[in-house]
C-alpha cells in the first residue's frame, strides 16, 4: 500500500483544530467535511483526462473530461458519514456504497451489519471514507468486501492513521493507497489513536 500523509497548510490548520478537547460538535462536523474535501482533491489529482470539443458561446472550443472509470464513494458507517458530503462536494455525480461496520469495543474486532454497494462497482474506482484507521481492522474488512464485489481499483481517505493500522493494510492489500491528514503515533491499550481524535463516531453525531 502506498501511503501519502498529506502536508496541505489548510489540512493542517483544520485537524488541529480538531483536536481540540472543548470542540463543538458543529465544529467537529464542518471541519471533517472540509479535510474530507481537500483529502479527495489530492486522491484525484492523476484521474486521466481525454479531450473533447465543447460547443461554447462562440462555436467549437477544446475541452478536457475525465477519462474512464468513475468513481464509487464508500463511507464505513457511522463516522464516514462525517466525510460523505465534503468528498462529494468534488465529485458530485460519484455513487454512494454504503458498508455498515463498528468495533467490538472489547474484541476490538470489526462487526459488519450493513452492506449496499453500487450495482458496476466492478467498473468504478472506490474511495473509502473513514475518519479513523486504528487497528485498520474496519478498513480490511471493508476492502475485502469491496473486492469480493470485483471493485479492483480501492483508495482509502483517513484524518488520522496509526502505524498498526498501516501496517496491517499494507500486508493485506498492498495495492490500496491511502491519504491521511496525520500519521499519529501509536494506539492506547483501548485501541484508541494517541493522540487522534478521541471516538470520531461519537464527535460527529453529537453522542458523546
Ligand atoms: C471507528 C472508526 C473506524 C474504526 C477504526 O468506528 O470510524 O470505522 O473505529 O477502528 P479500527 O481501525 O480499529 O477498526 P466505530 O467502531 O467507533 O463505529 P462508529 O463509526 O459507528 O462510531
Ligand atoms: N475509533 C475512533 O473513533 N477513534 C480511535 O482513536 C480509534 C477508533
Amino acid at each position: 500500500m502506498s501511503v501519502r500523509e498529506i502536508r496541505h497548510p489548510l489540512v493542517q490548520h483544520k485537524l488541529s483544530l480538531l483536536r481540540d478537547k472543548d470542540i463543538s460538535t458543529r465544529s467537529f462536523r464542518e471541519l471533517t467535511g472540509e479535510i474530507g474535501s481537500l483529502l479527495t482533491y489530492e486522491a484525484t489529482a492523476d484521474l486521466e483526462l481525454e479531450e473533447y470539443t465543447v460547443e461554447s458561446w462562440i462555436g467549437p472550443t477544446a475541452g478536457q473530461r475525465i477519462k474512464g472509470k468513475k468513481i464509487t464513494v464508500v463511507p464505513i458507517l457511522r463516522a464516514g458519514l462525517g466525510m460523505l458530503d465534503g468528498v462529494l462536494s468534488m465529485v458530485p455525480s460519484a455513487k454512494v456504497s454504503v458498508v455498515g461496520l463498528y468495533r467490538d469495543e472489547e474484541t476490538l474486532q470489526p462487526v459488519t451489519y450493513f452492506e449496499k454497494m453500487a450495482s458496476d462497482i466492478d467498473q468504478r474506482m472506490a474511495l473509502i471514507v473513514d475518519p479513523m484507521l486504528a487497528t485498520g481492522g474496519s478498513m480490511l474488512a471493508c476492502i475485502d468486501m469491496l473486492k469480493a464485489a470485483g471493485c479492483e481499483q480501492i483508495r482509502a481517505l483517513v484524518l488520522v492513521a496509526a502505524p498498526e493500522g498501516i501496517r496491517l493494510i499494507e500486508e493485506k492489500h498492498p495495492d490500496v493507497e491511502l491519504y491521511t491528514a496525520a500519521i499519529d503515533e501509536r494506539l492506547n491499550d483501548q485501541g484508541y489513536i494517541v493522540p487522534g481524535l478521541g471516538d470520531a463516531g461519537d464527535k460527529i453525531f453529537g453522542t458523546r
